[in-house]
C-alpha cells in the first residue's frame, strides 16, 4: 500500500517559513497576509451563501464611480478593512468601494509599515448569476515615516513599488493567490479544516497560450491596433485550422486566473467612448500585473508598462492588456503597426 507523506502547508505555516529565511523581518507582512486569509474566509462563507439569505442584491447606494454596490461588496469591504485595522500590520487602506483612503490612527497603526489597496468584490455584477468572483489585493511600503499618520502619497505610489498583491477567488473552490517578488502562490481553502494550504506553489504563467479573453461586443469601438490583434488571434483559432480560443467570463479575476493556469492574455482596452476603459489602476490593473509579472507575463496599457505608470487619483482607470509573454508580444506587435484599420472578413 502507497502511504502518501507529503507536507501540506497552510497559509500561516507558508508564510512563516518564508519569513525564516529573512533573518531581518518583522513579520508584519505575513500578518498582514494572515488577515487578509481571515476576511476572505468569510466573506467566502456569504459568498457561498449568497442565494439563500436576504444579503443578495443592491444595498441601495453607488459607489464612487456611479456603479450600483451590492450587500456583499459592503460586507466584503468592511471585513477586509475590520481585519486590517485590527491587525498590527496597516497603516491604513483605500478600497475600491470608498470615496477616499482611510488612514489608521491609533498608536500600532501608526507604526506599521504598510498600506493595503484593494477591490473587495471584483465582478460583483456577477453575484447574482452565480459566476466566479473576486477580492483583490494589493500591499506598499508606505511612502510616510513611522510613527505618523499615513495620507495620501502612500496610496498613489506606481505598482512596481507593491511589496505583495494578490487575489481570492470564489468558484468551484476558494483560493488565495499571492506574490512577492520571490514567486506567486495559491493556496485552495480546505473547507473540512477551514484554512488555506498550499495547492499551487511557484505558479508560472506560460509563455505561450492559446485563450484570448476580452468584450467582443466592443469591437467596433476599440482603437484599430486592438482590432488587428483580434483579427490576428481569429486567424490562429480552431476555425482557421489554429489553436487559439475565446473565453471571457466577464469577472477579471476568474479570467486572469484561467489565463495564468492554462496561458492566455486578457484585455480591457479604452474604446471611443471611455479611452482610460473600465479597469482600476490601482485597485485591479497593478496587483494583478504585479502577479502576472512575476509568474513571467507581461502587462501594459498599450503604451507603458502598467507597474510603470504613475498615478494621480485614487480612482483612476486604466486600458489593460496583461497575460503570456509571446501573446503579449503579439500584441505589442499588433498595436504598434500603423497600417491602418485590419482588413476583416
Ligand atoms: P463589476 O465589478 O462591476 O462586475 O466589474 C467587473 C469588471 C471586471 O472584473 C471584468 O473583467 C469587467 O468588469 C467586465 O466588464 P464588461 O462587462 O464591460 O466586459
Amino acid at each position: 500500500m502507497t502511504t502518501i507523506s507529503r507536507k501540506v502547508f497552510t497559509l500561516d505555516e507558508f508564510t512563516i517559513q518564508q519569513l525564516r529565511m529573512f533573518p531581518h523581518a518583522t513579520g508584519e507582512l505575513s500578518g498582514l497576509l494572515r488577515d487578509i486569509g481571515l476576511a476572505a474566509k468569510r466573506v467566502n462563507v456569504e459568498v457561498n451563501k449568497a442565494g439563500l439569505v436576504d444579503i443578495l442584491g443592491d444595498a441601495g447606494s453607488t459607489n464612487v464611480q456611479g456603479e450600483d454596490v451590492k450587500k456583499l461588496d459592503v460586507f466584503a469591504n468592511n471585513h477586509i478593512m475590520g481585519a486590517l485595522r485590527h491587525g498590527i500590520s496597516c497603516a491604513g487602506v483605500a478600497s475600491e468601494e470608498m470615496d477616499s483612503f482611510i488612514a489608521f490612527d491609533d498608536d500600532v497603526s501608526r507604526q506599521s509599515k504598510y498600506v493595503c489597496l484593494f477591490d473587495p468584490l471584483d465582478g460583483s455584477s456577477n453575484i447574482d448569476v452565480n459566476v466566479s468572483i473576486g477580492t483583490i489585493f494589493s500591499v506598499y511600503r508606505r511612502a510616510t515615516a513611522k510613527g505618523t499618520i499615513a495620507d495620501e502619497s502612500d496610496f498613489l505610489q506606481p505598482g512596481v513599488k507593491q511589496v505583495a498583491a494578490g487575489y481570492i477567488v470564489y468558484g468551484s473552490s476558494t483560493m488565495l493567490v499571492y506574490a512577492t517578488r520571490r514567486g506567486v502562490n495559491g493556496f485552495t481553502l480546505d473547507p473540512s479544516i477551514g484554512e488555506f494550504c498550499l495547492s499551487h506553489p511557484d505558479m508560472k504563467c506560460p509563455a505561450s497560450g492559446q485563450i484570448y479573453s476580452i468584450n467582443y461586443g466592443n469591437l467596433n469601438i476599440y482603437p484599430d491596433g486592438v482590432k488587428r490583434y483580434i483579427k490576428h488571434c481569429e486567424d490562429k483559432s480552431a476555425s482557421n485550422g489554429g489553436t487559439y480560443t475565446q473565453r471571457y467570463i466577464g469577472s477579471m479575476v476568474a479570467d486572469v486566473h484561467r489565463n495564468l493556469i492554462k496561458g492566455g492574455i486578457f484585455m480591457y482596452p479604452g474604446t471611443t467612448a471611455r479611452p482610460e476603459g473600465k479597469l482600476r489602476l490601482q485597485y485591479e490593473c497593478n496587483p494583478f500585473a504585479f502577479i502576472i509579472e512575476v509568474a513571467g507575463g507581461k502587462a501594459t496599457d498599450g503604451s507603458q508598462r502598467i507597474l510603470d505608470l504613475i498615478p494621480r487619483s485614487l480612482h483612476q482607470r486604466s486600458p489593460l492588456f496583461i497575460g503570456s509573454k509571446t501573446m503579449m508580444e503579439e500584441l505589442l506587435n499588433c498595436l504598434n503597426t500603423n497600417g491602418g484599420p485590419p482588413q476583416r472578413g
